[in-house]
């Protein structure tokens, strides 16, 4: 049996109607740029996320650009981030003039480590003499960037009070993680509402995806939100009146009313996400499979959302191997990420060597996404699980 990794045609079907509707309504109004749809779908977001600013953005890429430059971190500045990331996370820090600065991520959730975070701040990092922590390459640390890697949340608590016991700013890169929770000192919480600032992306392959780019930022403080719209807008709040230099980043209205409209079903598909995780699970243990391959770990087990599995992502021996013996069997699968950012070659300059970051490293050498999407059939799980128990008892 052939299995995808992903396919969106069986979701369309479901949501076809929906998004018709809504794009149809939005053709009558003609109002492509910003307006209703984008003002409505940032409305419904935002409660989702709970009860923070968000501003639609053209993609995750730019949402993290726009939230960086409206914190005013560029040049000479520092952003703390994971090396086991989609590459925009520290793209973006480059971009905007900063040095991304990476510390190894855990074992367990591949999520930055807090433990290694607060070791690297505390002995690695030193103060000036206006009490402004510098990178160890000099450069002013402003902000702590981790990323809720494959719908996984981080440990925030911790990353929070690491990052106010130094002054830092928290901005999460949700752009995998859309519904995750988080349960913590307050409560529970949305992933994307914890810390300063977070960015998601609808990239169409994410749990909630446009019919293209979209991204939104979302913000705790009105100050930055209003900000963030400058920033989006070309600096402009008055019509050709620039005070500041931002760019185009606004989110499409034809990709906010699509979002808008698959946004009812993002709760049962990321519980369906849930279910296929836990039939793998099965899956393994039945064939025995254990001995060979860790499937991924849910940070919190008792928390229905604390992984909203975007990516089912396994670690086993012999990765290379395995993944040519199931495209052969034509089982999609993929690796994220097969080089992890620290040894990019974009950043040699910033002079990480191998072994900088000895988890990321063996990640990237091990981990294997399996299909997981929300509209996977149970007899498709088990022909995956067939498929790598017949590689590893060849
Ligand atoms: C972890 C992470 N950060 C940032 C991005 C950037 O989002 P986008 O592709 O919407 O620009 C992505 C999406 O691909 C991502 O997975």
């Amino acid at each position: 049996m052939r299995v995808p990794l992903l396919d969106l045609t069986r979701q369309h079907a479901l949501v076809k109607e929906a998004v018709a509707d809504r794009v149809a309504r939005l053709f009558d109004s003609q109002q492509f740029i910003l307006g209703a749809a984008v003002e409505e779908f940032e409305v419904a977001f935002r409660d989702l996320v709970g009860g923070h600013h968000a501003v639609g953005m053209s993609s995750g890429t730019d949402a993290q650009l726009a939230i960086l430059m409206a914190m005013r971190i560029g040049e000479g500045d520092a952003v703390v981030t994971s090396p086991y990331t989609f590459f925009a996370t520290a793209g973006c820090i480059h971009r905007v003039g900063a040095e991304p600065v990476f510390v190894d991520v855990e074992k367990d959730t591949l999520n930055l480590d807090p433990i290694k975070l607060g070791e690297f701040l505390e002995i690695r990092c030193r103060k000036d003499a206006e009490g402004n922590l510098l990178s160890p390459g000099g450069k002013k640390i402003r902000a702590i960037l981790p990323v809720h890697l494959f719908g996984a949340c981080c440990r925030m608590d911790e990353i929070r009070a690491i990052a106010g016991r130094f002054g830092l700013a928290v901005i999460e890169d949700a752009a995998q993680a859309v519904g995750a929770e988080y349960r913590g000192a307050e409560g529970l919480q949305k992933a994307g509402a914890i810390g300063e600032a977070s960015y998601f992306s609808f990239f169409p392959t994410k749990n909630l995806g446009g019919a293209g780019d979209g991204g939104m930022a979302v913000c705790r403080s009105e100050e930055l939100a209003a900000r963030l719209r400058l920033m989006r807008n070309h600096g402009m709040e008055q019509r050709y009146f620039h005070r500041e230099v931002g760019g185009n980043f606004r989110l499409d209205a034809l990709q906010a009313a699509v979002i808008h409209a698959k946004l009812p079903h993002l709760a049962a598909w990321n519980a369906a996400r849930r279910r296929n995780a836990a039939q793998y699970l099965e899956a393994f243990r039945s064939r025995n499979l254990l001995e060979f391959l860790t499937p991924p770990v849910a940070p919190a087990p008792d928390l229905e959302n604390s992984h909203i599995y975007h990516q089912y992502v396994i670690r086993c021996r012999d990765r290379d191997a395995l993944l040519a013996h199931l495209q052969a069997a034509g089982i999609g699968c993929a690796i994220y990420y097969p080089v992890p950012l620290h040894l990019q070659e974009c950043f040699a300059s910033l002079g990480y060597r191998k072994g900088d970051c000895p988890v990321a490293e063996s990640a990237a050498e091990d981990s294997l996404a399996l299909p997981i999407f929300p509209e996977l059939r149970p007899e498709e799980i088990e022909a995956v699980a067939d498929a790598i128990s017949g590689h590893f008892r060849k």
